[in-house]
């Protein structure tokens, strides 16, 4: 494989059972087992928060990281956009500068490009959203280079953060946000409204045809996961999976793994379940590969855009 660079990763997904059991040894694997186990997206999200509030301290991220930043590394990715959920880290009332120092130390030790995209949980709204892009702001030039929405969707559509994405795009930070995924074509179009540059998955775009032109004419990039789609639900079956479809409309595709300790995925694994399920050829997934790289927010990795 070429040099690979991930732009969808939520670090608070990326926490391994073993790495669970070192920050907390009075938790049992089957207890583990029992909070990581979902069948829909809801059950997801619950999962992730489950996940989430086990990490209390700076040095419980900085464990997260350091294993995260470490196998990346072992996969051959050499740049990557990791989400950071502030959202839950100030519902959990917790104190994000220790924990962003922590983290990007971890970055700073790592042979890998890192750089962050802090979070908003969309259902709470705008008012609760504010202080995350604000943290974020504070922030521009120090690792941090974008924000973006996760949660759901249906509960917090985006036109909501609508002068809030301005007011970041002026305090110099690019735009993402989740759309799509669970919600149809019209969430992605308010994505866009909002200014968002890429689409946190933006699958079901694939529904409306205008919408289709659109991306590929205006060459925004969906951030594809697909192992998450099938395991949220978003899609029925890999078969039914538009990944495929969606490429050749001349949509941008970039390959993720979203969530990859609750996926059960990994970005090797994303780019072989291409080739398999979907018949991209070697030299379509070292496309793929370099366009994860061209839109890349960080400037001086997206050269020759
Ligand atoms: N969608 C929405 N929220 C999320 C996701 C996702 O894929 N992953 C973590 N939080
Ligand atoms: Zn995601």
């Amino acid at each position: 494989m070429p040099p690979l660079a991930e732009l969808h990763l939520h670090l608070d997904g990326s926490v391994e059972p073993e790495t669970l059991l070192e920050i907390d040894p009075s938790l049992t694997r089957e207890e583990i087992a029992a909070n990581t186990s979902y069948s829909d997206f809801a059950g997801f999200l619950k999962s992730f928060v489950w996940v989430n509030k086990r990490l209390r301290t700076p040095d419980d991220y900085a464990r997260v990281a350091r294993r995260l930043f470490d196998r990346l590394e072992r996969e051959g990715v050499t740049y990557a956009e990791v989400i950071l959920s502030v959202g839950v880290v100030l519902w959990k009332e917790q104190n994000l500068p220790p924990i962003y120092g922590a983290l990007i130390r971890e970055a700073s030790r790592s042979r890998i490009t890192v750089r962050w995209i802090f979070d908003a949980i969309r259902q709470f709204g705008p008012e609760t959203a504010k202080p995350v892009f604000d943290l974020a702001a504070e922030r521009v030039g120090e690792g941090v280079i974008a924000i973006g929405l996760g949660g759901d969707e249906e509960r917090g559509p985006a036109r909501l953060f609508a002068d809030l994405y301005r007011e970041a795009r002026d305090r110099g930070l690019r735009l993402t946000c989740h759309a799509g995924e669970m919600a149809g074509p019209a969430s992605v179009w308010e994505a866009l409204e909002i200014g968002s540059e890429r689409i946190g998955h933006g699958i079901r775009a694939i529904e409306d045809p205008t919408l289709v032109a659109h991306l590929a004419a205006k060459n925004i990039p969906l951030e594809v996961c697909i192992t998450s789609n099938l395991r949220t639900g978003a899609v029925a079956s890999l078969a039914a999976h538009p990944v495929r479809r969606l490429y050749d409309a001349g949509v941008p595709i970039i390959l993720n793994s979203d969530d990859p300790a609750l996926f059960g995925c990994t970005l090797t694994s994303e780019y072989e379940l291409a080739a398999r399920e979907f018949g991209f050829t070697e030299g379509q997934l070292a496309g793929l590969a370099r366009n994860a790289f061209r839109y890349a927010f960080e400037e001086s990795v997206a050269v020759g855009r």
